[in-house]
């Protein structure tokens, strides 16, 4: 951890929710205070939808294609809350299904089809795919000025060269979430558990990119705590339950949960286990309620920025400017 500690830039930005753990008369620690998302995500919608009213007025109304090739119910639901959030905004959100024996070539074809539609500004790959289809190779169907959820390979090579491109929404929502509640990540130390195209590899280059100092975990970390425990920041991206604990952070760490893993009672956990952790970190992030509503959030505003620059209303990030096309 470094000399100053992440915690006082935790205490600086504010009082706020707090994560389990007993606030004692100097005897326990303070509890973690709780990274939630849902202010931040509302302030994004509030962006989205004016600038989508803007454009709807000067005759573009920014229009998202979702390609989904399964019948899973819980892929159906999350497809439905992305579709009512970017009606509640102004974006138009078109469900395009295909039976989930859809062939890979079927589905590159399609994504190239939404692609070239100038009525369509954002196009999104929904996983998980019929057997034998590849996300990151059928993705590199979908026009990277459309790519809104960063899945052509294209868009992470151009993050990882620093240059302007859409980066995955889960891994932008993490920054987005950390800035929110005014964390400093320059020259802070991160670590990241989980090395996906979709949340962990994006991540790295985001953080890279406002000069933090980062340390990327995966299941073949051999000592996955030691990598992890001296890191100012943790993110937990591995998708499972309960991984991160007590032993795997320092004393007043901020640990970003990313996981979102069924239980069987149909609600959600994270990959933190957040009974051990909260007394420990110095703050937290809930699931759900942390990076989940500002990763939707996030989606809308890449589609609206994408059909800004459809128009020619927008000329994008200054020369010089880092990745994250946000
Ligand atoms: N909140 C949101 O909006 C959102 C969006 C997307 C994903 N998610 C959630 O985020 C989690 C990760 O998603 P993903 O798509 O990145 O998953 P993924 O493709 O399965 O990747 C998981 C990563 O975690 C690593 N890992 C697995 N077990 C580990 C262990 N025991 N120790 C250290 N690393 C381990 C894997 O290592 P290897 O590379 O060595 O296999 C892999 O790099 C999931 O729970 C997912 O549901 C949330």
């Amino acid at each position: 951890m470094t000399g100053d500690g992440i915690a006082s830039g935790v205490a600086a930005s504010g009082p706020s929710g707090h994560l389990g753990g007993t606030a004692g008369a100097g005897a326990a620690p303070p509890p973690a205070r709780a990274l939630t998302g849902a202010a931040r995500a509302a302030e994004l919608r509030a962006e989205v939808a004016a600038l989508a009213a803007s454009l709807t007025e000067r005759g573009t109304t920014p229009r998202l294609a979702v390609l989904v090739a399964t019948e899973d119910e819980s892929t159906a639901w999350y497809v439905r809350s992305i579709a009512r959030a970017a009606t509640k905004t102004g974006i138009v959100c078109d469900t395009v299904t295909l039976p989930p024996t859809a062939s890979p070539d079927r589905i590159a074809e399609l994504l190239a089809e939404l692609s070239a539609d100038p009525a369509v500004h954002g196009v999104i790959l929904q996983t998980p795919l019929p057997p034998g289809a590849v996300a990151a190779e059928l993705a590199a169907a979908i026009a990277p000025d459309k790519d809104v959820d960063g899945a052509n390979p294209l868009s992470l090579g151009r993050l990882a060269a620093g240059r302007p491109a859409f980066a995955p929404a889960t891994a932008a929502a993490v920054v987005e979430l950390l800035d929110a509640h005014g964390i400093e990540l320059l020259g802070r130390t991160v670590a990241v558990v989980g090395r996906s195209t979709v949340v962990g590899k994006p991540l790295a280059h985001l953080l890279l990119d406002r000069d933090a100092t980062v340390t990327v975990c995966h299941s073949r970390t051999a000592d996955l705590a030691a990598a992890t425990r001296h890191a100012d920041i943790v993110v937990a991206a591995a998708g499972r339950p309960g991984l991160i604990t007590a032993a795997h952070i320092g004393e007043g760490a901020v640990v970003v949960d990313v996981g979102t893993n069924p239980t069987p009672e149909g609600g959600l956990t994270g990959d933190v286990d957040a009974e051990s952790v909260a007394p420990k970190a110095g703050a937290l992030s809930p699931v759900p309620g942390g990076v989940g509503p500002i990763t939707t959030a996030l989606l809308l505003r890449h589609t609206v920025r994408a059909a800004e620059r459809a128009a020619g209303a927008a000329t994008g990030p200054e020369p010089g400017a880092g990745p994250g096309l946000t």
